[in-house]
């Protein structure tokens, strides 16, 4: 056997003591011209909130690398070890796109899109879930730590514990737990609970998700609970709590202080004729973000003549996603229209009111546009958290800019001194911007202080150690609790 076939071997074969399962790897695939192939760090949230955990605590990632029909032994990337989970054609449409793109996502988000109920899609749901289990029982070592992440792999904990009874399972929701008049709807309701409840430890990113879960679990499932407890019949008990997740602040504003990135800043500025105002949108395309809303806002101001076209810019990013799904497909058309009847309606020759860009950018880029912008606009309908948010607000070590945030991102519990708004109240958010681009430096410098603090004593790391050590703690201690009769 050649030495690299041996190293792949061995790596095959080590167990390790902490796993994350998570519907994606935190890596994506580059083939160049050539053919060579070379794995990238990806963007997005949840990459970016668990990359910094893994490498410190080492370990197995468990995840789908992006492509179909296609098996990939484990391999190591930059520390990393990795283990791919194979998904079928038909399996991306019904358990990726389908059950948790097009059921789960629009149902846990509000319903601010309509929810698709299949039952292929469910069966789908179900395969796959089983498939991520049997990965991650084949490769935790004796009592391992196993953290499951977001909606995609809801079954995954019950699955697991069944499987490997040694285990301590901790499972995590990134976006919205829905109310239970919402939740009700899914006619698998009874199945994705019990799912999540083979997991001692369940996180969700604020105390009413939380709530709603121990509520629906005791008036679906039958459980007795008390407070974040619930009380299983074979003796074991399950915690439900919140955990905000945060970023690497740190990280952040220390590509902020770079000067490369400052210069980059002001090229932003200078390219859009150094405006008084610079407002920015970071997103992923998707229909729960509010581009629709907040664009339609900023295009009155300056319609209705509060805003002076040559005094304001607004630069919206959104990121491709799920660019097979229909609801997606309909949101791009009608932000490419919406973005060119403003730009038509209200825009002078050289004089464009929104900069559009559908486009996903590095790091450094994106920690150069929070600096270029004057007024951050975090608007979405519904949001999990929204790290970009919180991202923007790292990046402002001078304290300065301003933070224009939905009352509907998780965010909002912890960002309180950001101009909060309602999204679906288009003069509410028209206020709210107006606010924002004349309040003085001392108001918004105030506000950034106390923003940046909270991020800065939040941070990921307390996000991932405070989830551990409660998924670690004494269980034997947590169960000679009285239980409740
Ligand atoms: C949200 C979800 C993540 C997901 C990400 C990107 O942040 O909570 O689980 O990975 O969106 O979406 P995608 O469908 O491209 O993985």
């Amino acid at each position: 056997m050649s030495p690299a076939a041996q190293v792949k071997r061995r790596s095959a074969l080590r167990k390790a003591s902490f796993v994350v399962v998570a519907n994606r790897l935190p890596v994506d695939r580059d083939t160049g011209p050539d053919g060579t192939v070379q794995w990238r760090k990806s963007p997005g949230g949840l990459v970016t909130a668990l990359e910094p955990v893994m490498r410190r605590n080492g370990g197995a990632w468990i995840g789908w690398h992006g492509a179909p029909d296609e098996k990939l032994p484990p391999f190591q990337y930059d520390g990393l070890e990795l283990v791919p989970v194979h998904l079928t054609t038909a399996e991306i449409e019904e358990y990726y796109e389908g059950f948790s793109n097009a059921t789960l996502w629009p149902l846990y988000h509000d319903v601010v899109a309509h929810p698709e109920f299949h039952r292929e899609w469910w069966d789908a749901y179900v395969t796959v879930n089983r498939r991520f289990a049997e990965r991650a029982a084949k490769a935790a070592a004796r009592d391992a730590v196993v953290w499951v992440q977001d909606y995609q792999l809801q079954l995954v904990p019950k699955m697991l514990r069944k499987l490997r009874p040694d285990l301590r399972i901790g499972f995590f929701l990134h976006i919205p737990f829905p109310p239970t008049e919402l939740f009700q709807q899914l006619p698998w309701r009874r199945q994705i609970l019990e799912g999540l409840l083979g997991a001692d430890l369940v996180g969700f990113q604020l105390p009413g998700a939380a709530q709603n879960f121990i509520r629906l679990v005791r008036q679906r499932v039958g459980h007795k609970t008390h407070r974040e407890t619930v009380y299983l019949p074979d003796g074991r008990s399950v915690l439900a709590k919140a955990y905000p997740i945060s970023i690497d602040a740190a990280e952040f504003e220390e590509l902020a202080r770079k000067p490369e990135t400052t210069a980059r800043a002001e090229d932003i500025r200078r390219s859009l004729g150094n405006p008084k105002h610079v407002l920015l949108g970071i997103d992923r395309l998707d229909y729960t973000k509010g581009l629709r809303q907040r664009l339609r806002a900023f295009g009155e101001l300056i319609a209705d003549g509060e805003v002076d076209v040559d005094d304001a810019v607004f630069i919206q990013v959104a990121t491709p996603s799920r660019e097979r799904v229909d609801q997606y497909r309909i949101l791009r058309d009608d932000i490419d229209r919406l973005v060119g009847r403003i730009n038509g309606d209200v825009g002078r020759i050289g004089q464009q009111p929104i900069t559009y860009l559908h486009a996903s950018y590095p790091r450094s880029e994106m920690a150069a546009l929070y600096r270029a912008a004057d007024v951050m606009v975090v608007t979405p309908l519904r949001d999990g958290m929204n790290l970009v948010a919180k991202e923007y607000v790292a990046c402002q070590y001078d304290d300065k800019g301003a933070l224009v945030l939905s009352e509907f991102a998780g965010a909002a519990a912890e960002l309180k001194q950001a101009y909060q708004v309602n999204p679906y109240d288009i003069n509410g958010t028209k206020s709210a911007l107006l606010q924002a681009m004349r309040a003085g430096d001392r108001e918004n410098s105030r506000r950034m202080k106390a923003m940046r603090k909270q991020v800065n004593d939040n941070d990921i790391d307390h996000w991932a150690s405070n989830f551990l050590r409660e998924l670690m703690a004494d269980r034997d201690l947590h169960e000679k609790q009285p239980r409740p009769v």
